[in-house]
């Protein structure tokens, strides 16, 4: 058996592949200790700064009942963020219905788009003071979420919506804000943060404010049914990223790890049959739920390598975020070897992939098989088909300086061990089809 850290985990029949700890060069171990400089301000900061939890309505009448909510704080007039397709498939129906409801006027903006711009952020501002909108439904995904809180901050405040990028820019706190997440991935509904993106220059622009955190999510299985079964597994794979990152970060706290942990019970129970059957409520639910517990750890705990190389892979080639995730989510826990072993074994007993007895490397490995073998039950591939190997050194360095900057990882990666990680994602290395997830969690033991 590999020694973990030294060697990759390994599925039966696939060749493993070094990862050398003796590529770090002295500047970046100097890097490096920067970052922990900055991992200690991040976990000093997060044990000062409030996180509000949004009020959570579950069910077939949280929408309703969120309409209730707004109404209770005399809203008036309300602007709905949400795509043109929500619209066009009769989904904005309920919530609109509602709202009237409670004698509150809904007024829509359609414009909502996968990685939200700055273009969105304005237009929909604008419609929101010419119609003297008091607050705010979000109606979507993360996009709708993410562009819907920077619209809710910019609102209250005077200046371009771009001035508000960066940590509390905003000096009044936004206009009330509601969601209803239509996906189960981004967990934005409890997040304080929001992600813009720049379509000139391709980059990504984070707006952070404790205050940004909806007042309440209605988490509406029904709304999620018609899902496909490749947005499903995607969305699901981002969320089950979140929490396993927020996990094995160095900054979690008692209560980000027991919303880690419950997130990724879910995931693992609920998502192959929410694929499987999108009209599944119990599933729908179940995974809006881990979505959400997901985001209430990954707001304070963060994320790490794999978010940070997914990133990149979007901006290069329009790599959907979850799919990103999902791919690089076994890669990046093989590199981390023995820092995460123990926090994937714990994993692994709780899932029930293995006993608390058995070793904790074995039962380390047996966590990231399984999600070897979750992706392939859910059609995610091992690779990356559009990834150029002569864009391998780009994208090592864009995601080591995200990586850097901003996240607490349990061990750190230099750019010879990305670009090898990269270079993995050229090599198909699919799990043999004929081989079952119960027949490689035995030989793993
Ligand atoms: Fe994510």
């Amino acid at each position: 058996m590999s020694k973990l850290g030294t060697y990759v985990w390994q599925l039966p029949g696939i060749e493993s592949q070094p990862l050398s700890n003796s590529r770090i060069s002295r500047v970046e171990r100097l890097q490096f200790a920067g970052n922990r400089l900055m991992v200690n301000a991040l976990k000093l900061a997060i044990g000062v700064i409030p996180i509000r939890r949004p009020q959570l309505l579950v069910g077939a009448d949280a929408t309703r009942r969120l309409a209730e909510a707004a109404a209770e704080r005399s809203l008036k007039k309300i602007l709905i963020m949400t795509t043109a397709g929500m619209v066009k498939r009769g989904q904005a129906g309920p919530l609109v219905r509602a709202l009237e409801l409670q004698r509150i006027t809904p007024v829509i903006y359609d414009g909502v788009q996968p990685d939200p711009t700055w273009e969105v952020v304005n237009d929909a501002l604008e419609l929101l003071q010419a119609e003297a909108c008091d607050g705010i439904v979000a109606l979507g995904g993360g996009s709708a979420m993410d562009s819907a809180k920077v619209v809710a901050v910019a609102a209250a405040n005077d200046g371009k919506p771009e001035r508000l990028v960066g940590y509390f820019k905003g000096r009044r706190k936004p206009l009330p804000l509601f969601a209803v997440p239509t996906t189960a991935g981004s967990g934005s509904e409890a997040t304080i943060a929001a992600v813009i993106s720049d379509d000139r220059t391709h980059s990504k622009s984070f707006v952070i404010d404790s205050r940004l955190t909806p007042l309440a999510a209605a988490l509406e299985p029904r709304l999620m049914t018609g899902l496909s079964p490749a947005l499903t597994a995607a969305t699901g794979m981002d969320a089950l990223t979140h929490a396993i990152e927020a996990y094995i970060g160095v900054i979690g706290t008692t209560e980000t790890d027991r919303y880690a942990r419950e997130a990724v019970q879910l995931i693992f129970r609920y998502l192959q049959p929410a694929c499987s059957n999108g009209a599944d409520l119990e599933a729908r639910e179940a995974l809006s739920i881990a979505s959400y517990k997901a985001g209430c750890a990954f707001t304070q705990a963060s994320v790490g390598y794999v978010h940070a190389i997914s990133h990149q892979l979007g901006a290069y080639y329009g790599l959907p975020h979850g799919l990103g995730n999902a791919i690089l989510l076994p890669e990046v826990l093989e590199f981390c070897g023995q820092s995460v072993a123990e926090k994937l074994a714990q994993l692994a007993v709780l899932t029930g992939l293995g006993e608390e007895s058995e070793p904790e490397d074995i039962l380390a490995q047996k966590f990231v098989v399984h999600i070897r073998y979750l992706n392939r039950e859910l059609g995610v591939p091992a690779t990356v088909a559009e990834l150029r190997a002569e864009d391998i050194p780009g994208i090592a360095r864009r995601a080591l300086r995200e990586a850097l900057l901003n996240y607490p990882v349990p061990r750190q990666m230099g750019r010879a061990d990305c670009e090898a990680l990269l270079q993995g994602l050229l090599v198909a290395r699919e799990p043999d089809e004929n081989d079952s997830i119960d027949a490689a969690l035995a030989r793993v033991a």
